[in-house]
């Protein structure tokens, strides 16, 4: 494979050219745009950078692509306000609503981030029906089972991003105070993206080890704690705005998963029809994730106690779905 000037991908031997998948990304605050440079940085896909501020995705964008000769990549990045510029998406990532302030919680913004994700659906599916969409504005869950409803999507194609970050946090804090490399750690958190989500320790291991051989029941609490309360720790250190570096990468890494049909297992929120004994809400499980977004939900072993805690997190999400009144 060999990079042309005129920045299409070569394949095979005849002489034709492929173009690169389509992804858009809505909303070119911190975390879209974040998102959007991870992609292109890793030629993973062509971006759409779609804002409704206007020159904001323009501006971003074209920073970037300035940013390409030094990069080395080839993948291009539009910004624009248009929908029509979205048009045959493979992958929509969706990151655009209100970021929370310090002291409020993720459901705090149900109302008006449904709103705001409800229009934008409808214009996505609208210009690309096939497309796979992840969820990444807040409330989480709610939001993506929201896009659900609105794109009329089948529900494999409509997943949200949060176990993915919500594991990370978990590593990172686990290596912390490991002194381990962060990448030698997999945790796995399940549950809603809220206060009652589930880190899962005896799934969490270290080099192939529990992380429950390796810290005591009070250590690991305190991270659990630490993790849920992970995005309002540095939602209270920026203080105005949350956080973008880890969601987006974590919402990058889903994205490959689908483009290049990987069927990695990833903590994702999906619809849940009956695994975990959940059936007809949407909630974060381990998902193999590839082409066309959700292959199969990966069941693993849970005690009573964290089946149960999954269980209140699952209700939570429906009754801030229920208040939708979809
Ligand atoms: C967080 C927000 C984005 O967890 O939900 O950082």
């Amino acid at each position: 494979m060999f990079h042309v000037a005129c920045g299409f991908v070569a394949h095979g031997n005849k002489g034709d050219f492929m173009s690169m998948p389509k992804v858009t990304v809505v909303g070119a605050g911190f975390v879209g745009a974040t998102a959007a440079q991870r992609i292109v940085e890793k030629d993973l896909a062509d971006v759409v950078l779609i804002d409704i501020v206007e020159g904001l995705p323009q501006g971003k964008a074209l920073d970037m692509m300035e940013s390409a000769p030094v990069e080395g990549f080839f993948s291009k990045i539009l910004g624009t306000n248009r929908y029509e510029d979205t048009a045959g998406s493979d992958v929509i990532v969706i990151t655009a609503g209100l970021a929370r302030k310090p002291g409020m919680s993720r459901d705090d913004l149900l109302f008006r981030n449904a709103e705001i994700v409800g229009g934008i659906v409808t214009e996505c599916a609208k210009y690309s029906p096939d497309a796979v969409i992840v969820m990444v504005t807040n409330p989480l869950d709610v939001m993506t089972w929201l896009a659900q409803k609105k794109s009329g999507f089948p529900a494999e194609r409509v997943i949200g991003m949060a176990g993915e970050l919500d594991s990370a946090r978990y590593s990172y804090f686990i290596a912390e105070k490991l002194g381990c490399k962060p990448s030698d750690v997999r945790a796995m958190v399940l549950g809603g993206h809220g206060d009652q989500m589930v880190p899962v320790p005896e799934h969490t291991k270290v080099n192939g080890k529990p992380v429950t051989q390796l810290m005591d029941a009070a250590t690991i609490e305190a991270i659990n704690r630490r993790t849920r309360d992970g995005g309002a720790e540095i939602v209270k250190l920026l203080k105005t705005g949350s956080a973008y570096y880890a969601p987006s990468s974590s919402a990058v890494k889903m994205v490959r998963a689908i483009l290049r049909d990987t069927g990695e297992t990833i903590p994702s929120c999906v619809y849940l029809k009956g695994p975990y004994g959940l059936n007809g809400v949407y909630c974060g499980v381990p998902a193999k994730l590839g082409k066309g977004g959700l292959k199969e939900v990966v069941e693993i072993q849970l005690t009573d106690g964290e089946r149960a805690e999954l269980h209140r997190s699952a209700q939570d999400v429906l009754r801030n779905f229920e208040k939708l009144k979809l």
